[in-house]
């Protein structure tokens, strides 16, 4: 049997370039490779420790199948479900909570984060985040999660709650192993030290934002007051960003672009990567309108999907019930 690969993105907002390239994009390679049994979901239970309005929610959740979708997942290759349609990620999240010191949780470094920027809002979801995370993964057997850079210390959490789950109840799950893209972590465009991340939308390039957005991004993308192009990330950090996206989207290591712009000012670089990406992102967009005008037939696939997934994962939440005593 082919191995298991599990992931899951939550449904909070519009992807950003940095969600595809350390993230979706690699999906659909995976997927296409054709080496595993992938399960993509919609990560709507993790989505609510950050308190949405319902019916925002219920939009992003639409709007991430129709990313999933428009990216090039296939609901004939893979399963695509939603995490809230299936109890079990909620029951073995719980099983799970028994077993996990307070202070594996206290050392997550983006419970740390979020909790400092949302101070009004810590609620014990946030905290408890990375054991359903666990659950989310070991549920299925997986032995292969694609993420980004951020995610690997939940991982080595997961593997953690496995290894003690099957020390002391006899060997139930698999130990799950990260799988990165050659860009875990792209930058913000307004400080290159920081990761992109959509809670600062002018740090990010959306996936749907259109061409002239993406170009008045990157021409005001920060990057440093010389003026060769070189690849240097240490200390030309915004810079290698914008070296590494082009590297990214063309097939090319961000060295070897450096080499090809080398002579030119910062702004024909900046010029060809936003007309790089618009085009890259121009079939995806297409695809994606398409499928938002009819949204009905966007969750009956997650729907089929949900029911696939939950009928492996009753069986094993039975097992494991049966073997901590329930
Ligand atoms: P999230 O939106 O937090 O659910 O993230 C979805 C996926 O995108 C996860 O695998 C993250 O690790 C990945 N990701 C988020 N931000 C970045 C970034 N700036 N660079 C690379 N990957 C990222
Ligand atoms: N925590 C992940 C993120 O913020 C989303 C996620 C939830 C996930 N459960 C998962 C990713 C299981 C991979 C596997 O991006």
């Amino acid at each position: 049997m082919k191995p298991v690969l599990v992931s899951g993105m939550q449904p909070t907002g519009r992807l950003h370039i940095g969600n595809y390239l350390g993230a979706l994009r690699n999906f659909v390679d995976l997927q296409n490779s054709g080496d595993y049994r992938c399960y993509f979901f919609l990560a709507d239970l993790h989505a609510l420790t950050e308190g949405p309005d319902p019916k925002t929610l219920e939009a992003n959740i639409v709007n991430l199948a129709a990313d999933y979708l428009a990216a090039g997942l296939d609901p004939g290759k893979v399963i695509i479900f939603q995490q809230s349609q299936i109890p079990a990620h909620s029951e073995l999240a719980w099983i799970l909570n028994t077993i996990t010191p307070m202070g594996e949780l206290e050392r997550m470094t983006q419970y740390k984060d979020k909790a400092a920027r949302a101070a009004a809002n810590v609620n014990a979801g946030l905290f408890g985040y990375p054991v359903l995370m666990a659950a989310d993964i070991i549920l299925y057997d997986a032995a292969v999660v694609p993420v980004g850079d951020d995610q690997l210390q939940h991982l080595e959490l997961t593997r953690t709650l496995a290894r003690k789950f099957n020390a002391r109840f006899g060997r139930t799950f698999v130990e799950p192993k990260g799988l990165l893209t050659k860009t875990p972590r792209v930058m913000s465009l307004k400080d290159p030290l920081r990761k992109m991340s959509k809670s600062e939308p002018e740090s990010c390039l959306f996936l749907d934002d259109e061409p002239e957005e993406i170009r008045r991004k990157i021409a005001r993308a920060v990057t440093d007051s010389g003026t060769s192009v070189e690849y240097d990330p240490e200390r030309r950090p915004g810079l290698a960003n914008l070296l590494e996206l082009y590297g990214a989207i063309t097939h090319m290591d961000p060295a070897t672009v450096a080499k090809e712009f080398a002579g030119e000012p910062y702004s024909a670089l900046k010029t060809r990567l936003a007309e790089a990406i618009a085009e890259h992102l121009s079939d995806f967009r297409k695809r994606k309108k398409a499928l938002l005008a009819k949204p009905g037939a966007i969750m009956k696939i997650v729907d089929a999907g949900s029911k696939k997934a939950a009928a492996i994962a009753e069986k094993k939440i039975a097992l494991v019930k049966k073997k901590a005593g329930l």
